[in-house]
């Protein structure tokens, strides 16, 4: 049987032959890659119809609400796993052994700390600055501190960068956090966990060290598992794009930082929080659904929608019951917070405008409770998300730059500018 092909038929030309491409799952993908040299071009804005690239590591079902990371369901690896058998799970397509695993994690360990010089970065920054802010130049800022591993060609050097950023990154994002609060650093303590040594490092005092609650630690975890990759999303979308120009990938995860930042992807949490602090009350609920619905108005629910789920999110399964088990845990099952969101839940997904389009609650939707009763404030939350998203970036750009098809990311346009016109003499205007 040959290849099937798609055929585009366009007016006064012969129809093109455009070859089908099948992946092991999901729908088939049709390459319209001969276009161009018939300066053609597709229109898709918003990436809706678009396959960017090909890739073996993460699959999602959007109808069927499901999410697997080479192959192994996000629920099974949350139950599980831990987040940095996740990590390599990411990096090398397969669960490690037992040794592997040892060896991986020693490795990671061993990058935990960060250069003295880059500590002074902090103080350049106003204390009361977004802790993104400061995250996007500090990790482009590691770029010019790591120069022995910036051959991106060299196989070596992209997996010493992979594990530099993965350690890294949670003392970098708990010194953002004791920065604001006038609080000394918290060096890593390499014999605790990977979420454990985090919450070590946001909490602890040089006069009192934290030993962290290990049902906090598990669900730090868990929040660290369920956000660390969601395929070609906007932010590893961008680390792909800034990567193809072969930048290093210090400055490629610095752009993921800056694109995970707005509130329709990472930025969703810390707006959850906010909208159900302004909400107050299970009483003002239905104003806010009413206002969501409001074409006129351009408030939405947060932690609701998703771009690819349109039946339920996977992810905010698993995040709704270790919010309970968080709550339990600390005795808050009470929170205020978390009635007005079960309530918000209760009525959105009884609400015909809900159901028509099909807006679940999405895994932002519970995260921010949780880590809200764990301490952690809320401008953090999207740093968090950057922790547990820096290995599916890393593992994305990795796979990008070891592909041999590997080329420029270069979009075309339709312009709708100004046709060619006579410069006019400012005297003359
Ligand atoms: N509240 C009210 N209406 C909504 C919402 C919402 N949260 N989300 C989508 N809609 C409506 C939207 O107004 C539109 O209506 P209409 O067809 O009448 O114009 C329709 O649903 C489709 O929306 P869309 O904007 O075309 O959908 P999208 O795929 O472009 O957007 C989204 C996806 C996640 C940006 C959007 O649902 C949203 O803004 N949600 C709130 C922010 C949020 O929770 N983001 C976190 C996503 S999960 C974390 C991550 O992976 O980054």
């Amino acid at each position: 049987m040959g290849k099937e092909v798609a055929k585009l038929t366009l007016p006064g030309k012969e129809p093109i032959d455009l070859p089908v491409m099948k992946g092991t799952l999901g729908p088939d993908v049709i390459d319209i890659g001969a276009l161009s040299k018939l300066d053609l071009f597709t229109y898709d804005p918003g990436f809706r119809s678009t396959a960017s690239c090909e890739s073996k590591i993460t699959f999602i079902d959007g109808n069927k609400g499901l999410l697997l990371h080479r192959g192994y369901a996000i629920e099974q690896l949350a139950e599980q796993s831990d987040f940095l058998e996740v990590c390599y799970l990411l990096l090398f397509g397969e669960l490690p052994t037992q040794s592997q695993k040892d060896k991986f994690v020693i490795k990671v360990k061993n990058h935990t700390m960060i250069h003295e010089q880059l500590i002074r970065f902090y103080s350049g920054f106003r204390r009361d600055a977004h802790p993104m802010a400061i995250m996007c130049g500090v990790v482009g800022a590691l770029s010019a501190f790591y120069h022995d591993s910036l051959d991106i060609h060299n196989e070596e050097h992209r997996e010493i960068c992979a594990f530099r950023l993965i350690a890294k990154m949670p003392t970098l994002a708990a010194m953002c956090y004791k920065y604001s609060i006038g609080h000394p650093f918290v060096t890593p303590l390499n014999k605790m966990g990977y979420a454990e040594n985090f919450l070590h490092m946001m909490f602890s005092v040089p006069s009192e060290e934290l030993i962290p609650n290990p049902v906090l630690v598990r669900a730090m975890d868990r929040i660290f598992i369920l956000h660390a990759d969601h395929e070609q999303n906007a932010s590893t979308s961008t680390v792909r794009l800034a990567g193809s120009s072969g930048a290093n990938p210090f400055a490629c995860i610095a752009a993921g930082i800056a694109a995970l930042w707005g509130p329709a992807h990472g930025g969703a949490n810390e707006a959850v929080l906010a909208m159900l602090q302004e909400i107050g009350n299970v009483a003002n609920i239905p104003k806010y659904i009413a206002k969501a619905k409001d074409k006129d108005d351009n408030f939405r629910l947060m932690g609701f929608g998703h771009r690819v789920y349109k039946n339920f999110d996977p992810r905010a399964t698993v995040m709704r019951k270790t919010c309970y088990e968080v709550l339990d845990e600390l005795g808050v099952h009470d929170d205020p917070l978390f009635a007005i969101a079960l309530k918000l839940e209760e009525i959105a997904l009884k609400d015909p405008y809900f159901i028509e389009k099909k807006l679940y609650p999405n895994v932002d939707f519970y995260s921010g409770i949780i880590l809200k009763a764990i301490g952690i404030p809320t401008n953090m939350f999207t740093v968090i998300f950057a922790i547990a998203r820096t290995v599916g970036w890393i593992a994305h750009w990795n796979e990008m730059i070891s592909s041999p098809d590997l080329s420029i990311n270069r979009p075309r346009q339709l312009y709708t500018g100004p046709i060619i016109r006579d410069f006019v003499d400012v005297k003359k205007r």
